[in-house]
């Protein structure tokens, strides 16, 4: 009874010794080098999903479905920056939280708590609603679209874009709020 067999006290040393090594890691880098990792992550990400904004916005007065299909194309050809830029914001956020104590605070759970959000409506809402308007450009093998102009159409006028903008950048105006204001 209370013994700990020595696979499990090696296994507990490791983990300890694996935290100390985080921390260690954690102090040496300067706290202004996380927030520049942070900012870095910030504009990669501004830059990649930029594409798929500005496809979001030209799409609703395209009606050729070549170029429809590109652009949706475009957007997706950006996912993968879009990615690695979202992990580096990340590390970068944590990084820089974790040594300036911020974790204690409300504000950057709040910040994340929304990051989170987002990016969960935006699978539910603006992924399909893209993979609903890529399915109305194509084409049987006749030659004949699947699906008739009007659908097209109606397809493109729907009120989804405007709220996948209004969920995006009301995200990051809150986002940036509780950066810069910080509130307890
Ligand atoms: C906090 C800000 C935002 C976050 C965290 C976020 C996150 C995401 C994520 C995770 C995806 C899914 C990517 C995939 O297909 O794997 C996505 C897609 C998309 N987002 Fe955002 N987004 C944000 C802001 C915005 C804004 C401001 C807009 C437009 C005004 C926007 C428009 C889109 C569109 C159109 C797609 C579909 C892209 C595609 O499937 O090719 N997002 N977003």
């Amino acid at each position: 009874m209370g013994l700990v067999s020595t696979p499990e006290r090696a296994g507990v040393l490791f983990g300890q010794a694996r935290l100390l090594y985080c921390a260690t890691v954690l102090a040496a880098i300067d706290y202004r080098w996380w927030v520049f990792i942070h900012l870095a992550g910030v504009f990669g990400f501004l830059l990649a999903h930029g594409a798929s904004v500005s496809a979001l916005f030209r799409l609703r007065k395209e009606r050729d479905r070549e170029k429809i299909r590109q652009l949706i194309q475009f957007s997706g050809s950006t996912i993968r920056l879009f990615y690695i830029s979202l992990l580096v914001l990340v590390v970068g956020g944590v990084g820089a939280g974790l040594q300036g104590h911020w974790f204690k605070q409300k504000w950057i759970w709040e910040a994340i708590g929304v990051l989170v959000v987002v990016t969960l409506l935006m699978f539910v809402v603006a992924r399909p609603y893209y993979r609903h308007v890529a399915e109305a450009t194509e084409l049987r093998p006749s030659g004949v679209p699947r699906v008739s102009d009007e659908d097209l159409a109606l397809r493109l006028e729907s009120p989804i874009p405007a709220i996948v903008t209004l969920l995006g950048f009301g995200g990051l105006a809150a986002i940036l709020w509780l950066m810069i204001f910080k509130p307890m």
